[in-house]
């Protein structure tokens, strides 16, 4: 019984200390907001996280089991010695990732990983979680814009570094590239994912868009949900960007190859939050196999990428 109400003081406490420390260290970055960053967070993805918290919904915790499925993948195939490393995850939300990255990472001897992005309240979530799970003294958070972050570090400085569904709302995500290619130690990988140009091709049909599809046969970038640009690429267009920053492309993954959240042409197919347990688990088996053999259909593609130089 004691244990019990032991227990719960130790939560209640943890959980103020927690909204206390976030409290302040969004007080203090508000507070220094430059005009630009207060642009951006009218920005249309921006606003979708911060009303959406996609660490906590079931449709993205499902594609999220498919990013873990390839990261455990490559962690155990490469052999990294990550003792002392850093670890970036560059546009990180709520957290969908960096949690799970610090679960691989700080048993690792990771010396810390940096959540960052430009959404305060989606920071501010990712936060709460992870000191409920204990990884105060690991992870870093920081709300910033993404490439004012990437051009303030130090050349070489991460050893990881995760960009997951972030490049391809931003205009200046060639600049983006290029300066993931300095921040990142020679022989370091990169986990990051692009929009595939055949998702937008296919969105703009089921949306009945006749301009919006030619601007996405024509081109690789565009205002096609909206006033700000969006970006798409083809596995072989994604692989010569990231040859031009430095990177030496490896393998190419379709994250939920045949299914989508609302909104994705594949919903139609499956909604993984629609289904049993039982049949996501038949879904993203299929979705597992179909993922090297069609990179391309997917929501997003996933490639990892080594910096040359190592
Ligand atoms: C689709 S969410 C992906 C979040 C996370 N990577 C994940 O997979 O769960 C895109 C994120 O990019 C952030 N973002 C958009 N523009 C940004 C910028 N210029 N700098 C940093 N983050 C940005 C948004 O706030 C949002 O949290």
């Amino acid at each position: 019984m004691l244990e019990m109400w032991w227990g719960l003081y130790r939560l209640v406490r943890s959980a103020r200390i927690g909204l206390t420390r976030i409290e302040a260290a969004l007080a203090k970055q508000f507070a220094q907001r430059p005009q630009a960053l207060e642009r951006l967070a009218q920005d249309a993805s921006v606003r979708a996280t911060r009303q959406h918290n996609m660490a906590a919904d079931p449709d993205e915790s499902f594609y999220l089991r498919q990013y873990l499925f390839w990261l455990d993948q490559v962690i155990e195939a490469r052999r990294y010695d990550w003792q002392g490393a850093r670890v970036l995850d560059l546009g990180c939300g709520s957290g969908r990732l960096t949690l799970p990255l610090a679960e691989r990472f700080a048993p690792a001897g990771v010396k810390e990983i940096v959540g960052l992005d430009v959404s305060g309240p989606a920071v501010a979530q990712a936060e709460a979680a992870a000191w409920q799970a204990g990884f105060q003294e690991v992870i870093t958070f920081i709300v910033s814009d993404a490439l004012d972050f990437l051009r303030s570090s130090p050349s070489g400085r991460f050893q990881f570094i995760a960009c997951i569904e972030l490049l391809y709302g931003l205009p200046r995500y060639k600049e983006i590239l290029s300066e993931l290619g300095r921040v990142i130690t020679p022989g370091g990988l990169l986990f990051i994912t692009f929009r595939p140009k055949y998702y937008n091709l296919l969105r703009m049909l089921f949306q009945r868009d006749a301009e919006g599809f030619n601007t996405v046969l024509s081109g690789e970038a565009g205002p096609i949900y909206g006033p700000s640009p969006f970006n798409w690429q083809t596995p072989q267009e994604a692989k010569r960007l990231l040859d031009q920053s430095g990177f030496k492309a490896g393998n190419v993954w379709a994250i939920g190859a045949c299914s989508g959240i609302p909104g994705d042409p594949m919903a139609s197919i499956a909604q993984p939050s629609r289904l049993s347990p039982e049949e996501r688990n038949t879904l993203i088996d299929a979705e597992i196999k179909l993922a090297v053999e069609m990179p391309e259909a997917g929501r997003y593609f996933l490639i990892e990428a080594i910096r040359s130089g190592g």
